[in-house]
């Protein structure tokens, strides 16, 4: 059977629901995604069936947890196409993947005088982990800007990769912009002087299909939640010589295989990374997730987004080109399926609880990417972002609401922004 968003639908309870008489269009799928019922039941099925901990006993149950634990990690390396699972290392969120790549892999390897790229367009979960570890060991950190039509600067990239360089930090997709980076010709610069390149993938790797070893990276870092998985679990994926490099800096039990009062022999990899009890449900959720998404497929995922982006942006150009603001690559094909946008003249989260009285939610805000709106010279965005589950019809809804939205300008645009919105 082919790629059928509407049979898909079918396995997300949530979208089943009705507010206020609306049936939900589900439009903030960058901040967290749905989750099917396939996940759902895998995680009920560990709490009522095999619930033990991991790694520390040697009856049924504590064997069946650590079996299911260790085959999710087999799931998610044959998913990004590593090495070996023992790559992958579970972590709780990607902003846990990346502090634990910039301290572990940075405090053992950047000396003074090192330079680490940045760009403008990155999350802050990639900006300040590494601004934090400069700061402590006297490293230099560089940015490379956007073009005006939110693509990287690669000539402005090219220029700044000196000797010097040791960690390029770049995201695979803007979650504003939506930007797709070319991530493996980026690997090329930083190994053409022997730095590292880490990849933010906590909006690519739900969306694109990712193979880390044709992306020619060093590590990449996920979240389970934006990928149909539950929250509070996320993927630190390494090259094994990567993850030998770096020493433990959260550490206890479960990551060793000795301890003497002198002295500590770690466990392998990976879970001399993964100290103190796990979240087991989560990466037996994961798992489950990313089974669902290979039986779909993430080809038919990203061609499914791409026809939603490109319908958007042209009915976005075409039927309200003077009523909106949009941000970011103007070609499907160059981005994922993120629409950052304001209604000229009317506040973003004006915007956004607006749209929500018609049942659409949308992130609005400055979606922990301040300094990319700083350099857009902007105060916040409205977000709508896709994922499998979207129908040609929740992108109507979004044009009609816009469209009644803009006509209601005036009246709206005397209202105060919500005080609930804090603007992040
Ligand atoms: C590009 C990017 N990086 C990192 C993160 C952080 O993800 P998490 O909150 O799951 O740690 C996000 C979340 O929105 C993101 O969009």
């Amino acid at each position: 059977m082919g790629f059928n968003p509407y049979e898909i639908r079918k396995d997300f309870p949530v979208l089943e629901r009705v507010i206020d008489g609306k049936r939900i269009v589900y439009l903030d799928n960058a901040a967290t995604s749905q989750k099917p019922k396939q996940v759902i039941e895998a995680i009920r099925e560990f709490y009522e069936k095999y619930n033990a901990n991991v790694h520390r006993g040697l009856h049924t149950l504590s064997q069946e947890a650590s079996e299911a634990y260790e085959k999710a990690h087999e799931v998610v390396a044959h998913f990004i196409n590593a090495y070996s699972w023992e790559e992958v290392v579970f972590t709780y969120n990607s902003t846990d993947s990346l502090n634990k790549i910039a301290f572990q892999w940075g405090l053992k390897n950047l000396r003074e005088g090192d330079e680490i790229i940045l760009t403008v367009m990155e999350h802050h979960s990639n900006m300040l982990p590494w601004r934090a570890v400069a700061r402590l060991k006297g490293a230099k950190i560089k940015y490379v800007d956007i073009t005006d039509d939110g693509l990287l600067r690669y000539d402005q990239l090219e220029e700044m990769v000196t000797e010097r360089t040791r960690v390029i930090a770049v995201t695979l997709m803007s979650n504003v912009l939506g930007t797709i980076n070319d991530v493996r010709r980026i690997a090329r610069l930083a190994h053409s002087v022997d730095a590292i390149i880490v990849v933010d993938g906590a909006q690519g790797v739900p969306h694109l299909p990712v193979d880390v070893r044709s992306l020619e990276i060093d590590f990449l870092a996920f979240s389970g939640h934006k990928m149909l998985g539950p929250t509070g679990i996320g993927v630190l994926w390494g090259r094994r010589d990567r993850l030998e490099e770096m020493d433990p800096l959260i550490s206890g039990g479960g990551a060793i295989k000795d301890v003497t009062l002198e002295g500590v022999e770690w466990q392998d990899l990976p879970w001399r990374f993964e100290p103190g009890t796990p979240n087991i449900a989560g990466g037996i959720g994961l798992a489950a997730a990313v089974e669902y998404l290979i039986r779909v497929g993430m080809e038919n995922i990203r061609r499914h987004e791409e026809e939603l982006t490109a319908y958007t942006l042209k009915r976005f150009f075409e039927e309200l080109g003077e009523e909106i603001e949009y941000y970011g690559p103007r070609d499907a094909r160059l981005k994922g399926g993120v629409i950052a946008f304001n209604v000229k003249g009317l506040n973003h989260h004006i915007v956004g609880k607006s749209l929500d009285m018609f049942g659409i939610a949308v992130r609005t805000g400055m979606h922990c990417a301040h300094p990319l709106h700083y350099r857009l010279g902007i105060k916040g965005t409205v977000r709508a972002s896709y994922y499998l589950y979207n129908v040609k019809e929740d992108v109507d809804a979004l044009i009609e609401a816009l469209k009644t939205i803009s006509k209601l300008k005036s009246a709206l645009s005397s209202g105060e922004a919500p005080e609930t919105c804090t603007g992040t």
